[in-house]
């Protein structure tokens, strides 16, 4: 009897703690390779010239192109399209509670980003950048699984998901100083916020309730009130990707010297 009730009180720790620690992201494994000379295609900008800002931003438009096949000498992968591991979240407002994984997802269109606007600053050296880009087409697929409440009702769906995300504009205020090692001038980010905002979005799944008829239903639902959604889904999930990305671009970094993109005159 009492190891019935310590395996129920186990399973029941578990349902709340295993959960927390299960939440986040594995993303495939990048290798980041020292940097110690540029290929020549490789567009690059003059620390002091008076036009960095036009020039940082051609150089990200001679690039994003090639992210389709990702540049190896940069430690830059195929980014499009673009697979991701398997991720999770937890939701918790009043509209969607619970949690939601997604596996094998894929990611179309970040080769089609165009960069808008940069604004380059770099003072005792510390540098603060604000880049505005935007990508006009977005489709995401794969499988997701969740577990979620909806007032009283108690859902598990699985199947199938994409979405289609048009005009997606992004403000992205990266942070950081230089710092030297080894003869060269190297960038630590500090910060890296981010703040996606959708023009319209189209979603499908199935698996979302095992009638076909109502599954339609609850789609239209979804994608009548997708903004609602995404802002409500917004802040968990940027809070789940934020830490990551930061680390990324940091390890990114950490191998290419940053006197080798903005050189010193
Ligand atoms: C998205 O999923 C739906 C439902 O499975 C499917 O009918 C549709 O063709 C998919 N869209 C694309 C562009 O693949």
């Amino acid at each position: 009897m009492s190891s019935v009730l310590n395996t129920l009180i186990l399973v029941t720790l578990c349902g709340s703690l295993c959960w927390a620690a299960e939440a986040g992201i594995e993303l495939p494994h990048l290798d980041f390779k020292p940097i110690k000379q540029l290929p020549a295609d490789i567009p690059t900008c003059q620390e002091n010239d008076l036009n960095i800002n036009e020039c940082i931003k051609q150089a990200f438009q001679q690039i994003t192109p090639r992210m389709k096949y990702g540049i190896s000498e940069l430690n830059i992968p195929a980014l499009d399209p673009y697979e991701l591991g398997k991720s999770s979240y937890n939701y918790n407002s009043g509209l969607l509670q619970g949690r939601i994984s997604m596996k094998d997802v894929v990611v179309h269109g970040l080769s089609e980003g165009i960069m808008d606007k940069v604004d380059f600053r770099l003072k005792n050296n510390r540098v603060r950048m604000e880049l505005n880009s935007h990508i006009p087409k977005m489709f995401v697929e794969g499988l997701y699984k969740a577990d979620i409440k909806l007032n009283d009702l108690k859902l598990t769906p699985k199947g199938r998901f994409n979405v289609t995300l048009t005009d997606v504009s992004m403000r992205a205020r990266p942070m950081g100083e230089l710092y030297e090692r080894d003869g060269h001038t190297y960038l630590r980010l500090t910060k890296f916020e981010t703040e996606p905002k959708v023009g319209d979005l189209r979603f499908y799944a199935n698996g979302l309730v095992p009638d076909p008829a109502l599954n339609d239903v609850i789609l239209d639902f979804i994608n009548q009130y997708w903004r609602q959604l995404y802002e409500a889904m917004l802040p968990e999930t940027l809070a789940t990707w934020q830490p990551l990305i930061l680390k990324t671009a940091n390890d990114f970094f950490a191998a290419l010297p940053f006197d080798m993109i903005v050189t010193k005159s």
